[in-house]
């Protein structure tokens, strides 16, 4: 693994958005994974001032990780919401396709599927990761068995807690979400993991220097070969 530590956020979020460049400019047609949250408000930020520099993303598709199941695309908590607020719309023209699972499909089953053919018909070339407190990357969440393909989770208590920052009351927190499996990061040609703050920092340490397990789903990134961890001092405080 290949870690880095910058100063800031945002300078990590500038060297994030140089890698996603780089990949943009040498495919004709690329595809790139996206997360959602606070970790990778930095790097879509970044992107944009590259694309009002010239980057040209029109030839780009992007598949998200996750949504959460039963907000529509216009719910403000929604993660289309959040793609069209902090990226989409900001870009100028549109990109090629862009894709996140359906929350508030009739057949959940038949919508994951969907999103495997997808994911299947559009190798990642480059993914974007976030990380939970409590190591989940996407939303598989720790447990005695990981998913492979998309699948509905019941979020843990941890996260809904976490997540309800976002939300009025922790009551509207959505309590599943649809989220692409741990087969199908990992097939992902390369692997970004970011992740800020001393609030990171345990979890950091055991997803990447503690052996491969379950109850901490980020540690199976171990076996990847082309994964950079981007941190700042804080969350890289435990890695000596
Ligand atoms: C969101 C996602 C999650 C987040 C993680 C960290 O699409 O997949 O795994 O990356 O919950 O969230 P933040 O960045 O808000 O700390």
């Amino acid at each position: 693994m290949n870690i880095r530590v910058f100063r800031t956020p945002s300078d990590a979020g500038i060297y994030a958005a140089s890698m996603v460049e780089r990949v943009i400019t040498s495919s004709e047609r690329p595809v790139i994974g996206l997360a959602t949250g606070e970790t990778v408000l930095p790097v879509y930020d970044a992107l944009v001032n590259l694309v009002r520099c010239g980057l040209d993303v029109s030839h780009v598709t992007t598949l998200n990780l996750d949504e959460y199941v039963g907000l529509s695309p216009n719910h403000p908590q929604s993660y289309h919401w959040f793609m069209r607020e902090h990226l989409f719309s900001r870009i100028g023209t549109p990109m090629q396709a862009t894709h996140l699972p359906n929350g508030v499909a009739p057949d959940l089953e038949a919508e994951c599927e969907r999103y495997n053919d997808l994911i299947r018909n559009h190798p990642i070339d480059i993914q974007l990761l976030g990380i939970g407190v409590n190591g989940h990357i996407g939303f598989n969440e720790p447990s005695h068995t990981l998913i492979t393909g998309t699948h509905v989770v019941n979020l843990t208590p941890e996260t809904i807690n976490m997540n309800a920052r976002f939300f009025s009351r922790k009551d509207d927190v959505p309590r599943q979400a649809i989220t692409m499996g741990i087969q199908s990061i990992l097939q992902a040609k390369q692997i970004m993991l970011l992740a800020f703050g001393e609030h990171k920092a345990d979890i950091i340490y055991e997803a990447l220097k503690d052996g491969i397990r379950t109850d901490v789903p980020a540690s199976m990134l171990q076996l990847h070969k082309d994964v950079t961890v981007i941190l700042d001092s804080h969350s890289a405080a435990r890695l000596g």
